[in-house]
Parts: C-alpha cells; structure tokens; sequence
C-alpha cells in the first residue's frame, strides 16, 4: 500500500497521507515520495494545485520518532532535508485540510501553504523542547510572522497543543470547517477534504501565469529568509538530535 495516495482531478494534484496505523507519522520513503511529487509538479503543466490531505483523526503525528534514534547528520541529501526545501521552493499554489492531530511537522509543513482548512477536530501541537529538539522547517522565522512573536514562543518553547479555533484566531487557518449532513453511509457530505478541494478547483481554473505570479509576489523576500533559516534549524536540529536528552526522551516514547 502506498503511503501517498496521489490523485490528479482537473488540475488539482491531492497527495494524502495514508500511513494510519501510526496516525501518519512521515517516515523516510513517505518524505522521498512527497519530494518527488513536489518537484515533478513544479513543472508539470497538468498540475495547477496541489492539495495535501490526512486521515480524518489524524493529519500527521510529525516525523517518525524511530527515525530520530541514532540519526545521523541532517545534510543536504538526507530526504527529509530534500523535502523540507522542496516544500519550501513550491512555486504553486499549496493547500492543506487538516483533520485531527497535527503534530510537529505536521504543523510546521502548514506554514508553507497558502491556504489551511482545518476540520473543528484539528488539534495543533510542536512539542520540539519536550523531545530536546528546536524548531524545523523554517517554523522559527514562519511561525512569529503568522501569529506574532509571543504566541509563538508559546508554542514553540512551551509546546502547548492548541485547537482549530485558536489556529483560525491567529490567522494560521483560513477557515474551520464544520462537517455537515451524512449520506445514507454515515459519512459527511461535506467534510474539510472536500471543503478544500473545491477551494483548489477554483483556484485551478485561474489563468495560472496569474496565480503563479500572485504567489511568488506574496512570498517576497520571505521565501530567501525561509530558505537560510532551515539551514540554520538544521544545523542546531542535528546538533541537538545526538544529545542524551534527546535521544532519551524519544526513548521514551516507545518505551510506554
Ligand atoms: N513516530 C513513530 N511512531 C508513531 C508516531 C511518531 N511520531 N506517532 C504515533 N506513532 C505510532 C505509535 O508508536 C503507535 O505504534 P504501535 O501501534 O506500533 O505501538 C501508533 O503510532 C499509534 O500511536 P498511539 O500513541 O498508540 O496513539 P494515541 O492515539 O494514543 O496517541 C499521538 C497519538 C500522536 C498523540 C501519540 O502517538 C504521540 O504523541 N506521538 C508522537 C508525536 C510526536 O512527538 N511527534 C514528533 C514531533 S517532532
């Protein structure tokens, strides 16, 4: 089974993450697919959208904290790495609907989306000082310029979890979507996923010159900023990975 599902609708690429049984933790060949997926998008005519979707209780539980034991140096080959400045080159419109938990990278990848739909279930968390870590993904440049300095710090230093409402409050989210009406299976009619396709869709049918451009204009010199600080994180990121502290606590993880 494949652990991105991709699906391409109308211009629309949807990657889903879809590794469930461990609530889509993104192990190493998951980051690879995705950096293929982006890269392979960025010039592809056929793909005005891409559209990144998880499971209904769950988004993504962030890394695979397997991979962090005994990880060895972060540097510009390692896929996670790979997928870290693909996602952050992405010249196209980028779009998430967040369902359930999103955990680490699974709330630092969001800061690179240009629109985040979050089901009334989302629940944000970047427990990077409870693991010995520090910020990725550029999170520690992104994060401040999105909800403010201290707000961050809260949830960069403390690592407090916080709800949809909070995240649509602070301007990370554009819009909690409630789901509404069941069809004759129980399952919701409209449900963030589809919320957010239909926002994609709309977004594809734009002359794409257009939306591109809108893009890279909004990014500004933002995009150059984001691109070093992930270097910086990386080199800190790595540091702190091989520290007892570290490795003792994502021990401690599978130890429950
Ligand atoms: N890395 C590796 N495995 C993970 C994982 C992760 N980030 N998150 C969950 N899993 C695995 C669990 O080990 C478990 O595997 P098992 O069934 O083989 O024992 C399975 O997924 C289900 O997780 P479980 O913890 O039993 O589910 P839960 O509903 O009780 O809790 C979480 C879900 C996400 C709150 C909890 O798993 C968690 O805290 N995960 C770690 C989050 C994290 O720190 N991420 C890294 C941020 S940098």
């Amino acid at each position: 089974m494949n652990e991105i599902e991709y699906t391409l609708h109308k211009g629309v690429l949807q990657l889903k993450l879809n590794r469930a049984h461990k609530k889509n933790a993104l192990n190493i060949q998951m980051y690879r697919d995705l950096t293929a997926q982006f890269l392979s998008a960025k010039t592809n005519d056929d793909i005005h959208v891409v559209l990144l979707t998880g499971h209904e209780n769950c988004f993504s539980s962030g890394n695979d904290l397997q991979d962090f034991l005994g990880a060895g140096d972060l540097n510009e080959h390692h896929p996670t790495v790979q997928f870290l400045y693909a996602l952050a080159n992405f010249n196209k419109p980028l779009i998430a609907a967040v369902s359930g938990l999103a955990i680490g990278i699974g709330t630092t990848a969001l800061l690179h989306c240009d629109l985040v739909y979050a089901a009334d279930n989302a629940r944000f968390q970047l427990p990077f000082t409870h693991l010995g870590l520090c910020p990725e993904a550029g999170s520690s440049i992104l994060l401040p310029n999105i909800i403010g300095y201290q707000k961050a710090a809260q949830y960069l230093l403390l690592g407090e979890a916080f709800t949809a409402k909070e995240a649509y409050q602070m301007g990370l989210v554009n819009e909690v979507v409630l789901s509404v009406a069941t069809d004759d299976k129980n399952e919701a009619l409209v449900n963030v996923d589809s919320y957010a396709l239909a926002k994609a869709l709309q977004l594809s049918s734009l002359p794409q010159d257009a939306v591109q451009t809108t893009k890279r204009l909004l990014k500004g010199q933002l995009s150059d900023l984001t691109t070093k600080r992930i270097a910086q994180e990386l080199k800190e990121f790595s540091r702190l990975l091989a520290t007892d502290a570290c490795q003792a606590r994502v021990s401690a993880f599978f130890k429950r």
